[in-house]
């Protein structure tokens, strides 16, 4: 394949490869999700040509890639702040308070959902339940870091110790 911007780095190739070799021979587009993954952690966001880029390598149409980038919210279209934070809104996470948390998360960002603050540092997103409802409100940062039991008087000191420990 040419080497455009979208090419991605020998590393992410080779992790792509091995998420295809979990897969029967001839089934590499069961990789997408991993492979757009892998896309989005070295690139930090996924351009329409780096879709396009993991399709090509994982042998399908562009619009298969794209239909599975635009469906799960993990997948960032668009470039986000150094630091992403996932607030799940489903109804076990809004009954412990997840509006609220909401609140005091825009208020203290200056941001709404979807946007990223001017100094590029915060994105905030809404999220889908991920799992793990016995620690509502849970709030995943950067698709990685969990944290369990944000509530709105909690927002202050997070968004500290999440910037005094670079987003850990
Ligand atoms: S509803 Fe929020 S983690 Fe399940």
């Amino acid at each position: 394949m040419p080497e455009t911007p979208a090419h991605l780095s020998a590393e992410s190739l080779a992790a792509i490869d091995r998420e295809i070799a979990k897969y029967p021979k001839g089934k590499k587009a069961s990789a997408v999700m991993s492979a757009l993954r892998i896309a989005q952690k070295e690139k930090g966001w996924l351009a329409a040509e780096t879709i396009a880029f993991v399709a090509e390598y994982l042998q399908i149409p562009a619009i298969r890639a794209m239909e599975v980038a635009t469906f799960y919210n993990m997948y960032d279209l668009k470039p986000v702040g150094k630091r992403k934070l996932c607030l799940c809104t489903n109804i076990p996470c809004a009954l412990m308070g997840a509006e609220e948390t909401a609140a005091a998360l825009q208020k203290n960002l200056g941001i709404k959902w979807g946007e990223t603050t001017p100094d590029g540092e915060w994105t905030l997103k809404e999220g889908e339940c991920f799992g793990a409802c016995a620690g509502a409100p849970v709030v995943i940062v950067n698709n990685e870091k969990m944290h369990e039991n944000i509530t709105a008087e909690k927002i202050p000191a997070f968004l500290q110790s999440l910037k005094a420990n670079n987003g850990e």
